[in-house]
């Protein structure tokens, strides 16, 4: 498609949308430096005991997570404005493919929290089926050739990616707010971190759907 010969309502669509991926991409950008980067310096200092022992799930998880969550903003924009090419091919199956490493970390992750936190685990988790479950129908739809769904589906996948980044922005104000004790906030957040978003998100989906009748 053409980005010159756009409508005008088009052309506010692709600036609503470029408005959000750059926020996106600012958090994602933060989260990986202020959570990701200083797992680089591989000892028990820095991994802490909690991390230490799980490390061989750990580092899988936030390699993959790390280029999910980049591949899937660059996705998007290809996806969202009509830009399949062969870039949207090749970054689609390395988007793919960091999810499956990343999620089999997590789901090893999240089976392994010490000191039984059920409501926190149970909740990353099914994040984690949630991711699998997501980006599963994308592929299958594009297999199918079903464009539409498959936008559907990325964009659910890439708010399930985010989902993360969602708790660990988030937790942060709710901790310091003393709202609940502090474990209580780790289990609503393992939850809420995409069961909202993704709510606040299917009447937007929808909407397109409605828009064209
Ligand atoms: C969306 C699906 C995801 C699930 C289900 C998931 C699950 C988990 C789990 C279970 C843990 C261990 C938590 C604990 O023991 O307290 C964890 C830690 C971590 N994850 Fe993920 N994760 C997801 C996405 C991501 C993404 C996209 C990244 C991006 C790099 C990421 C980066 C991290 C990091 C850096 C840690 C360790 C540091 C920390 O707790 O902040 N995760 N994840």
């Amino acid at each position: 498609m053409s980005t010159r010969n756009t409508m005008p309502g088009q052309r506010s669509l692709r600036w609503n949308l470029l408005l959000a991926l750059s926020a996106a991409a600012l958090a994602a950008i933060w989260f990986i430096d202020q959570n990701v980067l200083h797992f680089r310096n591989y000892d028990l200092a820095t991994y802490t005991d909690y991390y230490w022992q799980r490390r061989q799930g750990l580092i899988p998880h936030i390699l993959g997570g790390s280029v999910a969550i980049l591949s899937g903003l660059v996705q998007l924009w290809l996806g969202l404005t009509g830009r399949i090419g062969a870039l949207h091919r090749v970054l689609g199956k390395v988007y793919v493919s960091a999810i499956a490493v990343a999620s089999c970390g997590a789901i090893y992750l999240a089976v392994t929290i010490p000191s039984l936190h059920f409501a926190y685990g149970a909740g990353l988790l099914f994040l984690a089926m949630a991711w699998i479950i997501t980006t599963g129908m994308a592929v299958i739809s594009i297999k199918k050739r079903a464009l539409e769904q498959h936008r559907e589906w990325m964009t659910r996948s890439y708010i399930v990616t985010f989902a993360f980044v969602t708790i660990r922005l988030v937790e942060k104000y709710l901790l310091r707010m003393h709202l609940a004790p502090d474990t209580e906030i780790d289990s609503f957040m393992a939850f809420a971190s995409w069961a909202v978003p993704l709510l606040l998100a299917e009447p937007l989906i929808q909407w397109r759907r409605l828009a064209r009748g």
